[in-house]
């Protein structure tokens, strides 16, 4: 069964393979998505090291002059996708079409896997090529994510944290006034259920912030000024965290010190702003609202990042392994993308209780490195065992172990081979 999933998964990502690039599915994601790369590199790395970087580098072809990373390339149009390049209006920016928002930055850690699997004099010239690129992208989020130098990463759309429809978002996306919004139609629902989507409330107030950024222009200064939508995630933050201290690690590999000084800088800070988001109330790590300057008092996958950006104080060790615990009594497969223990918990609905392949290899990893092998493990044979189940789906339900969203998913299945490569 397991060669046979290992065919398929290699089959997954050939078949989305547009030529360079890896679209995340057919029909419901037509484009190239930023993390969603980073984890087919990952996959790709297992059989095919070369299309591996060349996955990153095409990614590139999407950065911006001032070191933004879009979360979508678009290249060319396509009507079966909406909100399309038209609606995202970033062609002053960059010769290529984009979106004007980002996604959380795993792709550092992802290059140092993939260079320290293989480290050749090719590899380290890719290395010499890309760190300096990636440096530009986690700077561009310092400065720009992080403008009052917090130390936690805050952002302007739910989109650009990967965890589209959180019910930690709903109370922040309440500021966004729609009263103004232009007649759309949404395209995802003629591709997957239903049930399993974003709902109308989310989808009208990510439409009206992708045209505020657009009617400024994508001006990074009056979206941190007056987005209405400005939140604080500790996913983001965890992310970016542990993707400084390993692009500091790449960064003293090619010798550019000057660049690791900026990292180092950024790690104490980011290890300052993550203490910030702790909640006492719920004992967790929670986003924080910056324009009502309100915590939200739930807890999400996320909660349990900080492990992987290496940043746990003992005191709280405990209360973030003990969260796991009480959600795997409610689900039988971890980890929820959303506290099964909430009234909002949905466990079909993307964001608001599915398990994903790739929050679970971050957790896992992140469990690891702090020596906590047994929940590593278990999360990753929960992970196996849902692909074993329901094959190579979006996402999948905590309870039931049933697939949802939409198939032949290519960062399920690059999950897939690279747990299979570190049996
Ligand atoms: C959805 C997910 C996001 C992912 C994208 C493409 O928007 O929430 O994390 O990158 O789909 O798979």
């Amino acid at each position: 069964m397991t060669t046979d999933l290992t065919k398929e998964a290699h089959s997954i990502l050939r078949s989305n393979d547009r030529g360079g690039y890896t679209i995340p599915t057919k029909g419901l994601y037509p484009f190239q998505w930023n993390w969603d790369s980073a984890f087919v590199a990952l996959g790709f790395a297992t059989f095919d090291e070369g299309r591996a970087w060349q996955e990153i580098e095409s990614l590139f072809e999407g950065q911006w002059e001032n070191g933004f990373l879009p979360h979508i390339v678009f290249r060319k149009d396509d009507p079966t996708y909406f909100p399309g390049p038209k609606e995202w209006g970033t062609a002053r920016h960059h010769w290529m079409p984009t979106s004007g928002i980002s996604q959380p930055p795993v792709l550092a850690t992802i290059i140092r896997n993939l260079y320290e699997r293989n480290k050749t004099d090719s590899s380290l010239l890719k290395l010499r090529q890309i760190v300096p690129k990636i440096f530009k992208w986690h700077n561009w989020y310092h400065k720009n994510r992080d403008p009052h130098a917090k130390g936690f990463i805050a952002t302007a759309h739910p989109w650009e944290t990967g965890r589209d429809n959180l019910p930690d978002w709903d109370e922040p996306l309440n500021n966004v006034d729609i009263s103004d919004l232009e007649p759309y139609v949404r395209r995802d629902i003629a591709h997957v259920n239903q049930e399993m989507r974003p709902q109308k409330f989310d989808y009208d107030r990510y439409v009206r912030l992708v045209h505020f950024g657009r009617d400024c222009s994508w001006n990074d200064h009056t979206i941190a000024q007056q987005n209405p939508f400005w939140v604080a995630d500790v996913g983001l933050t965890c992310i970016l965290l542990r993707a400084d201290r390993d692009l500091k690690i790449l960064t003293e590999e090619i010798g550019a010190v000057d660049l690791s000084k900026h990292l180092s800088a950024w790690i104490d800070k980011g290890e300052e702003g993550l203490d910030r988001l702790w909640h006492d109330g719920v004992l967790g790590y929670t986003s924080f609202d910056c324009r009502s300057g309100r915590h939200s008092n739930m807890l999400n996958a996320g909660t349990i990042l900080p492990f992987y950006a290496g940043c746990v104080p003992s005191q709280r060790v405990d209360a973030l392994l003990s969260h796991m615990e009480r959600w795997w009594k409610r689900c039988r497969f971890g980890i929820p993308s959303f506290d099964p223990d909430h009234t909002l918990f949905d466990s079909i609905r993307y964001w608001r209780g599915p398990v994903w392949a790739v929050m679970n290899w971050l957790i896992a990893r992140g469990l690891e490195d702090e020596g906590y092998e047994d929940y590593s493990k278990r999360i990753i044979d929960n992970t196996v065992a849902l692909i074993e189940g329901a094959g190579f789906r979006e996402n999948f339900c905590p309870a039931t172990g049933i697939g949802c969203g939409g198939h032949d998913f290519s960062w399920t299945a690059a999950i897939w081979l690279d747990l299979q490569a570190r049996k």
